[in-house]
């Protein structure tokens, strides 16, 4: 499909949200951003944003659980890409109802809000590598600096059965389903992105989410780091322009990707162990030794290795990912580095 002019997403104050707003604005493209700004460092990226691109972007502060925004921002859109959520599994286990109302009650407003309008913009929905639950049964053997999966050099692909664990499993599980099946029930256009770690500028990570951004913080901010588990979980690190292209392909290629699901991350070649070999490459490109972390008993749940395979994505697509870790992990430090003042 032609390249649409007119963006809603939702989430647009967080990480992805706002280079994916960013892009868009910058080539000329007019967005709406659905946003409560409950996440802190939200008002910051909606300062950023503003800064360059002045008002040539709506923001509207309110939530995706009040299915009456959810239809007045889908009207103006050719496309929504649905990013807004309750992001963090600690979070969802303390707080079970709200996490719900947010990522499965939310979804399903804003499907809605697409099935009755009367033009029924496509929707990409950012899922997570957390509907695969624990992966318990995939073979894992134990190396010197991570875990590795015994028969999978490629990653896992889509066909791996759905395993939800904690409450953000759950509600992202449930609006997964509810985004992949809205495609085949009523014909909408959608797009399922199971997303691995995704990484860059404007990631506010905090301990309970957006770990990579967090290591990175702490480290060059001088904070404790703790390692749950062993240190050797090895995730596939999927840096943000790599995504946003994704993103688009995504609807530009709607012949071939419209009621598709597919995993999203860095693949094989840009997966790390999250301390042994993640904490190296830090010390590398910062040029000093990092202090030795604590660690604490492993999160329930905790995939040993996950590493998307892509294949799929990439056959209907063309898309590759282009950034090595060691350069996306140079650009986040880079960014840290100049904006001390939002983590002090
Ligand atoms: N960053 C990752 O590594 C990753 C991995 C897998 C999936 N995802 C998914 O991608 C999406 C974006 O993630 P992110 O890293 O940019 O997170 P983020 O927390 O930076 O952004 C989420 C945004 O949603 C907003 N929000 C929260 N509750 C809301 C509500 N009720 N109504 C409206 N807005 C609300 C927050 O204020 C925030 O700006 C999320 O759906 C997340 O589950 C992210």
């Amino acid at each position: 499909m032609e390249t649409p002019q007119s963006l809603l997403v939702t989430g647009g104050a967080g990480f992805i949200g706002a280079n994916l707003a960013d892009r868009a604005l910058s080539a000329g493209r007019r967005v709406t951003i659905l946003d409560d700004l409950s996440r802190p460092g939200a008002d910051e990226n909606i300062r950023w944003l503003r800064e360059r691109h002045g008002d040539s972007f709506d923001l509207i502060a309110e939530s995706v659980t009040d299915a009456r925004a959810c239809e007045r921002v889908v009207a103006g859109a050719d496309a929504v890409y649905h990013l807004a959520a309750q992001v963090a599994v600690t979070t969802s286990v303390a707080d079970p109802r709200h996490d719900f109302a947010v990522n499965a009650l939310g979804t399903f407003n804003l499907l809605e809000a697409i099935r009755t309008s009367s033009h029924r913009p496509p929707l990409v929905f950012a899922s997570t590598n957390k509907v695969y639950g624990e992966l318990a049964h995939l073979q894992t053997v134990e190396l010197e600096t991570r875990h590795a999966f015994q028969n999978l050099p490629n990653g896992v692909s889509e066909s791996e059965p759905l395993d939800f664990h904690s409450p953000y499993g759950c509600s992202k599980g449930a609006a997964d389903q509810y985004v992949h099946d809205y495609a085949r029930i009523y014909g909408l256009q959608t797009v399922v992105f199971r997303q691995s770690c995704i990484y860059g500028p404007r990631q506010m990570g905090v301990e309970e989410q957006g770990w990579v951004a967090w290591f990175a913080i702490a480290a060059l901010t001088g904070q404790p780091i703790t390692i749950y588990g062993d240190g050797k979980q090895v995730r596939d690190l999927l840096y943000i322009d790599d995504l946003l292209h994704a993103y688009e392909l995504a609807i530009e290629k709607s012949d071939a990707t419209s009621g598709k699901v597919y995993n999203m991350g860095g693949g094989a070649e840009n997966a790390l162990s999250i301390w042994w070999e993640f904490g190296p490459l830090l010390e590398d490109l910062l040029g000093r030794e990092l202090p030795a972390p604590a660690f604490a008993p492993e999160r329930p749940g905790d995939q040993p290795v996950f590493i998307a395979d892509t294949a799929a994505f990439q056959r209907d697509t063309g898309w590759r990912a282009t950034t090595p870790v060691e350069q996306g992990v140079a650009n986040l430090l880079a960014w840290i580095d100049d904006n001390r003042a939002l983590f002090s």
